[in-house]
């Protein structure tokens, strides 16, 4: 693990934060991602939690994740959330949904008693929401292969009609910082050909990294239809998760936000502030 890192701090723009605990819990939360998807979840923990500490990891020499094979995804999933539990963290979101479906059962053997906290696609509220409509889900060809995936799209397939579809190549653009432009347009038109005249109802983001390229999604897609991400139902896991272990903190003041990544650090860390916002 390449561990570069820098220290900022972010305004708190809502100061609501629950007592719980005797103040011994200032560790920071890690967060987990291939590359830099997860900072879309990041960015609901922070609102959410604005006074804990986060600490980021994303894997992006080994990225993408999703068109590797289940062993190496498993493998490097596990080495690094090992990472960050010896770094002190005192409870881990693993901001990937490829990672999440190839690897959180195992870790949650392996850590019975730390809080580890997975995304999914969110079917369910789109489906519950579009009760007979048609559901789009973009996710990474290993997301969609796995029997988590199958099983939850079992639960709501006879709600709605849900067109799974893999995305090989769109994480690329965000980790390149390409959220937008002709590229992208073009690459989305051709991704989209074989459903470009469904009526869809909802489209189900099921990659982390998939959020900072929705309005150029919307756009490509020309229609009105709505969009799902898992960022903040798993952002508001995570405080349920560690309100009931006694771990949210105390410290009123601003948290933290570290970042390490296993690739090129400096253009990352860059990229890192943009998508973050700060
Ligand atoms: N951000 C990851 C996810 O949520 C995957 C990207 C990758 O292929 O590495 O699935």
């Amino acid at each position: 693990m390449h561990l570069v890192s820098e220290t900022m701090r972010y305004e708190v723009h809502s100061c609501e934060v629950e007592k719980v605990g005797d103040g011994l819990c200032d560790e920071p939360i890690g967060i987990f991602d291939s590359g830099l998807g997860g900072v879309s979840v990041l960015k609901q923990l922070i609102k959410v939690m604005p006074h804990e500490n986060f600490m980021y990891f994303g894997d992006s020499m080994n990225a993408p994740y999703g068109t590797k094979a289940l062993d190496d995804i498993r493998e490097m999933t596990i080495t690094h959330v090992k990472n960050l539990l010896q770094q002190n963290a005192k409870a881990v979101v693993v901001a990937c949904n490829t990672a999440t479906s190839a690897a959180l059962a195992q870790l949650r053997k392996m850590y019975p008693d730390v809080p580890l906290i997975g995304i999914e696609p969110a079917i369910k509220p789109a489906v519950l929401e579009h009760p007979g409509g048609k559901v789009l889900v973009m996710a990474t060809p290993m997301t969609l292969r796995q029997e988590k995936f199958c099983k939850l799209m079992g639960r709501y397939e006879d709600n709605a009609e849900i067109i799974p579809l893999a995305c090989p190549g769109l994480m690329e653009y965000v980790e390149r910082g390409e959220t937008s432009g002709k590229g992208l347009h073009q690459y989305l038109t051709q991704l989209f050909w074989d459903i470009r005249d469904e009526a869809l109802d909802a489209i189900v983001l099921g990659c982390t990294h998939y959020p900072f390229v929705k309005d150029t999604i919307l756009d490509v897609l020309g229609n009105d239809v709505q969009i799902y991400d898992g960022a903040l139902g798993t952002a508001k896991e995570t405080r349920r998760r560690l309100k009931e272990s006694g771990l949210l903190t105390n410290d009123l003041s601003p948290g933290t936000v570290v970042f390490h990544s296993s690739g090129d650090f400096e253009g990352e860390e860059k990229r890192f502030h943009t998508l973050l916002g700060v």
